[in-house]
């Protein structure tokens, strides 16, 4: 192993990475030469070019912490979430469709009672969320619903206070049904502020994600669904800078007058109201 060049190296580094014991390792390993190898032909960078390159995946890496996955924005935005979440849910039957879990998730999200209000004092415009869980034939499931969405400015709980809201989970009731209150969200920014927004502005794009509510459904038995709820007329639905956008998941509220709402509450202004319904897949046999 000497004296290697521009047309041998390839192979030389292929043959080193596939002496991995672990087919799976070694396939990825074999496959990740082979593609970064002709990537870096392709574009011939200059020193200073690859230098910039592995200061820029330093400083995505930096920026991580508990709060920010820098990274995963960096897949999100090159489109790889996405790509990935598709090559796992391939089966076209009638689950409803997914798309990006995003970095704003939070695991000691509060366990809430059907028709609780997840945004107790936070400014907006009132909305009224429900919908069904049911499996592909239709049957209502027993689910843990969670949910969670931006503020009527666009930011998440987390980006402004210590304190949890626009987030919650339920359990459904005997007809798969779920129901809350909340605030109507609207589009945002992602994170910009890091290397990931850096590149978004060289490549000319905006950092702009369509308004949209989140939902993570879980019942035994069944695939995890982790998808959302977009809004028709949103400026962002055709360029979300995560490419997290599916027509089946694209829905209008409707808008309610003063009056008894759909769970009896009685409304002294007027309200909107997202009624969704979803599918989940039936679990993968083991
Ligand atoms: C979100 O929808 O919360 C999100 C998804 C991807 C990147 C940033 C935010
Ligand atoms: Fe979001």
């Amino acid at each position: 192993m000497r004296d290697l060049n521009e047309e041998s190296i390839t192979a030389e580094v292929l043959c080193a990475v596939g002496q991995a014991e672990n087919p799976r390792i070694r396939q990825i390993s074999e496959s990740l030469v082979r593609h970064l190898h002709a990537f870096v032909r392709e574009i011939e960078p200059s020193q200073a070019e690859w230098e910039f390159g592995v200061s820029f995946l330093t400083r995505v890496g930096q920026m991580c912490s508990e709060t920010r996955q820098e990274f995963v924005l960096l897949s999100d935005t090159l489109g790889v979430s996405m790509l990935v979440d598709a090559i796992n849910h391939r089966t076209a039957d009638a689950a409803t469709e997914t798309t990006v879990f995003g970095p704003f998730f939070v695991e000691t999200r509060p366990q809430l009672s059907l028709g609780d209000n997840i945004s107790p004092g936070v400014p907006g415009v009132p909305l009224f969320v429900s919908g069904t869980v049911r499996g592909p034939d239709g049957a209502p499931l027993s689910a843990l619903v969670d949910t969670w969405h931006s503020d009527d400015e666009g930011f998440y709980d987390v980006q402004v206070s210590d304190e949890l809201k626009m987030r919650g989970s339920f359990r459904t009731d005997v007809d798969g049904r779920f129901w809350f209150w909340s605030v109507k969200p609207k589009y945002y920014p992602i994170p910009n502020d890091g290397p990931v927004g850096q590149m978004l502005e060289a490549q000319g794009r905006h950092p702009f994600r369509p308004e949209h509510v989140h939902f993570m459904i879980e019942a035994p038995g069944f695939q995890t669904l982790v998808t959302h709820v977009f809004i028709d007329g949103d400026p962002y639905l055709e360029s979300d800078v995560v490419f997290g956008v599916k027509t089946s998941l694209v829905t209008r509220y409707r808008e309610c007058q003063p009056g008894t709402a759909p769970d009896g509450t009685q409304m002294d202004r007027p309200y909107l109201v997202l009624d969704y319904d979803f599918i989940l897949a039936e679990a993968a046999a083991q």
